[in-house]
């Protein structure tokens, strides 16, 4: 079952019922600005950082039920009938209701009773602000009196302390209403230099800022008793809960069109000009105005929405692939390219499963991100990575996570996951395939972000690499530390107090338990930083890295090799994990996707015996499990991995984020078929159709889909903020259809199904656009190119030395 439909000329996901299974949601903004929104209107705003600066509120966990939002009312004035056009709050019978999620703005739009109306929403390039564009008609044969009241409410800044210091909250609020803008103030009289406004491009009817005023007592969001009553109450809000509400009337002729601008936004004044007159506690609006008056003008709103579009075709032109697989091509060439701008937004902090409070941004999963932006935005990219790198420790090690206001590492997380330092030699490398920019290795990046500890970015590369050299365990294999890549694997945290923190308790001291999937990322990393080394001209230096590779490659071969498949780990008493000899969890995806990702076991048929594995134990038709047998109980031993129940998350879920390694480790083993099989189990568009089953959207990915030991199997949760953006991504585009960045050029290695006749696409790579043919004439991989006609050696394409912008490249596989 379906709930809407792809526009895909349009770059759009069309929702034709409002009561999806749960809030499908799109990102407004790609900046500083950003909002959440759903297809019913819910959602919020933040500037920069969704829990220290979220502008309006929303009420977590009771999805379905999606409560705070952009809600807008219309009021029939003669019937007294009212309700709302996205259908929340007043979930009215609509004709006709779509919302459209686009690329960066929704619309969602409706009739009912004779009255269309449509509200597009965006944020502009380059300000702090979001517009709501309601345009209304009246479909009627008789003249329309209506009344369009527009809403929010406001968030106290801190959305931590929002949500659960009510005894100082309910006497802190204040706000202004002048010339019928609606400035939201809280806390400006004390430390805050900002304040939010919220305007009305038409003379109003009415506002109210104080919540009990507008929705009268005891009543929801769903019957306003202003809006029943078809009057606003012009409160001005002391204490308890400020909002902003608009009302505006408007009289329709028959078959007439309406427009009205709503604008939501953010200022910060300096902080030797925040009143005005100087002295007095009235907020200095010099600034803002004329930003007010600017997006206020429909013509300038839609002047921005232009330039919206104009952004977003850039980046996703970047690449476009044409293959036979309607799936793949709409996932490439919009929606997971859309997904990865919006993880590398915002990590992993504010989604519908995230609520903006409790994440800041990951060290592993930013750098991560970057495999699947980095071709997009990669000045934003280097930004990133020098920001990332300044929260590495002296030790090679990594904060988990940091503030993206502040900067600085998270320590209330901390650090001590082994797998994290590697990300950024990854991240970094795959930096430079893209751009080529060799000076950012020679950038000044502090350690722990204190001043005098500046050192090149490749001195935190090699730290990196030290990191895991320092903390090898009784086998030679890495030390795991509080987790790996998988955070529920918990080795040395044995806790048996509930609501202990697994990601902070410690109670073991490290030095046994090791981990093979850090082993085998370790030996991809060290491959990366030696070919790193060898452009720099540090041939000693890159045979050293190369050295330690191919050791750990043989330590994993001795000692993470199970007969059939990789081990996974060596727990604290040093037994295995991951092993036929285990009672359950025998075998996991990472260790065997990212060893033969690396390369290990290609040569002695090491590689295609885990991949035989993998398909036999954890491929299912909605995705490859994590894990097989799942943990039937708690494990003191295993940590957070055995607290969800058989099925979810670490515990045998589908982790679509993991998925992708065994996408690229079969076409390392030349399996098309395979690999495009796998990737196609996890494509939302390609299960578009069940989306009764799937429950999330069907345009991005989620985290996880239920694995085969859940009673919901096939379900996905927490969508939009995951590492499976940049991984699939990754996978389709640089492994199955095989064209990737590389440090000496573009490379071209196809290893795509066999029954596909071929593709084409097009590839903007540093200044060049690659216009590239593929035709399949036999059913191998090999690949035989050419360039403008003349036959290339190998497969990478050296970038043109004649100054031609556009070069035509032609494959033909056999
Ligand atoms: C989740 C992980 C997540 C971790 C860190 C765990 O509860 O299962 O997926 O990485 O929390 O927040
Ligand atoms: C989600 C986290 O953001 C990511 O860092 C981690 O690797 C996975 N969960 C697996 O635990």
């Amino acid at each position: 079952m379906k709930f809407g439909y792809f526009d895909d000329r349009n770059r759009e996901y069309v929702i034709t019922q409002p009561d999806t299974p749960l809030p499908w949601i799109n990102y407004l903004g790609c900046q500083a600005y950003f909002g959440i929104i759903s297809n019913t209107a819910g959602g919020y705003s933040f500037y920069r950082d969704a829990r220290l600066r979220r502008i309006t509120r929303y009420r977590y966990n009771n999805v379905p039920l999606d409560f705070g939002g952009r809600y807008i009312y219309l009021r029939d004035e003669e019937s007294k009938q009212f309700w709302s056009p996205s259908w929340q709050p007043t979930r009215n019978d609509l004709k006709n209701y779509a919302c459209r999620h686009g690329m960066g703005y929704t619309t969602i739009g409706s009739e009912y009773s004779g009255i269309e109306a449509r509200t597009r929403y965006f944020v502009p390039l380059d300000e702090n602000l979001e517009i709501w564009q309601l345009t209304v008609t009246n479909r009627r044969a008789a003249r329309a009196h209506i009344s369009a009241f527009a809403s929010i409410e406001f968030c106290l800044w801190d959305a931590q302390d929002d949500a659960t210091n009510f005894q100082r909250n309910f006497n802190t609020g204040q706000v202004e209403v002048e010339d019928g803008v609606i400035y939201h103030k809280t806390e400006y009289r004390e430390r805050r230099d900002h304040f939010a406004w919220f305007a009305c491009s038409e003379p109003g009817a009415g506002f109210d800022t104080q919540r009990e005023a507008f929705l009268g007592r005891n009543r929801g969001w769903d019957r306003p008793a202003t809006v029943e009553a078809g009057q606003l109450t012009n409160s001005i809000a002391h204490g308890w809960s400020p909002i902003g509400a608009h009302q505006v009337k408007i009289d329709l002729a028959p078959g007439e069109t309406r427009q009205i601008v709503f604008a939501l936004g953010y200022h910060e004044n300096p902080k030797d000009q925040k009143f005005d007159p100087p002295g007095s506690q009235i907020i200095n609006k010099k600034l803002v105005k004329p930003v007010i008056a600017k997006y206020l003008d429909a013509s300038q709103a839609d002047a921005a929405f232009e330039r919206l579009r104009r952004y977003w075709d850039g980046l996703l032109g970047i690449f476009q692939v044409d293959t036979p697989d309607i799936h793949t091509n709409r996932m490439v060439n919009i929606w997971n390219a859309y997904q990865c701008m919006a993880t590398f937004n915002m990590s992993r902090s504010a989604s519908f499963y995230e609520s903006g409070i409790g994440r800041g941004l990951g060290f592993r999963d930013s750098n991560q991100d970057l495999l699947g932006f980095v071709h997009m935005a990669p000045k934003r990219a280097r930004e990133r990575i020098l920001d990332l790198a300044a929260t590495q420790l002296p030790t090679g090690g990594a904060y988990h996570q940091y503030q993206p206001l502040t900067k600085r590492g998270n320590n209330d997380i901390g650090g001590g996951f082994n797998d994290d330092p590697h990300w950024l030699i990854v991240g970094v490398s795959a930096y430079l395939k893209e751009t080529g920019d060799w000076s950012i290795l020679d950038e000044p990046v502090p350690y722990d972000n204190e001043p005098g500890s500046e050192a090149p970015l490749y001195n935190h590369l090699q730290r990196s690499f030290r990191y895991t050299l320092e903390r090898l365990g009784p086998h030679g294999l890495p030390l795991i530390g509080r987790a790996d890549w998988n955070d529920c694997l918990n080795l040395n945290c044995f806790s048996d107090t509930p609501g202990q923190s697994f990601q902070t308790t410690t109670n073991k001291d490290g030095k046994v338990a090791e981990s093979v999937f850090i082993a085998g990322l370790f030996v991809h990393a060290g491959r990366e930083l030696a070919a790193i080394a060898t452009h720099r001209g540090l041939n000693a230096e890159a045979a050293s890295y190369r050295s330690e590779a191919a050791k750990m490659e043989s330590v994993i071969l001795e000692h993470g090799w199970d007969g059939e498949w990789f081990l996974r780990a060596y727990d604290d008493f040093g037994a295995k994990i991951g092993s036929k000899e285990c009672e359950e969890g025998k075998i996991f995806i990472e260790s065997n996707g990212f060893c033969v990702l690396a390369g290990i076991g290609l040569e002695d048929g090491k590689a295609a015996k885990a991949m035989e594995a993998t398909r036999k134990h954890l491929a299912t038709e909605h995705g490859i499990v994590v894990q097989q047998p799942a943990y039937s109980r708690y494990y003191l031993n295993l940590g957070e991995i055995s607290s969800y129940p058989p099925g979810y998350k670490e515990n045998a879920g589908i982790f679509c984020h993991v998925n992708p390694w065994i996408m690229i480790a079969e076409t390392r083993l030349g399996h098309g078929d395979l690999a495009h099989d796998y990737y196609t189990r996890i494509n939302p568009s390609a299960r578009e159709e069940i989306s009764d089953l799937h429950r999330c959207e069907p345009y991005v990915y989620a985290q996880m889909i239920a694995g085969k030991d859940a009673p919901s199997f096939g379900e996905a949760k927490n969508s939009w903020l995951t590492g499976t953006a940049a991984w699939n991504y990754y996978a389709i585009v640089q492994w199955i259809l095989g064209v990737r960045a590389s440090l000496d050029g573009l490379e071209i290695a196809p290893v795509i199904p066999k029954s596909w006749p071929g593709f084409t696409a097009t590839r903007i790579f540093r200044g060049v656009t690659y216009k590239i043919a593929i035709e399949r004439k036999g059913e191998g991989n090999r690949i035989a190119l050419t360039m403008d006609g003349a036959p290339i050696e190998g497969n990478v394409v050296p970038p043109p030395t004649d100054g031609r912008k556009e070069v035509s490249i032609k494959g033909i596989l056999s």
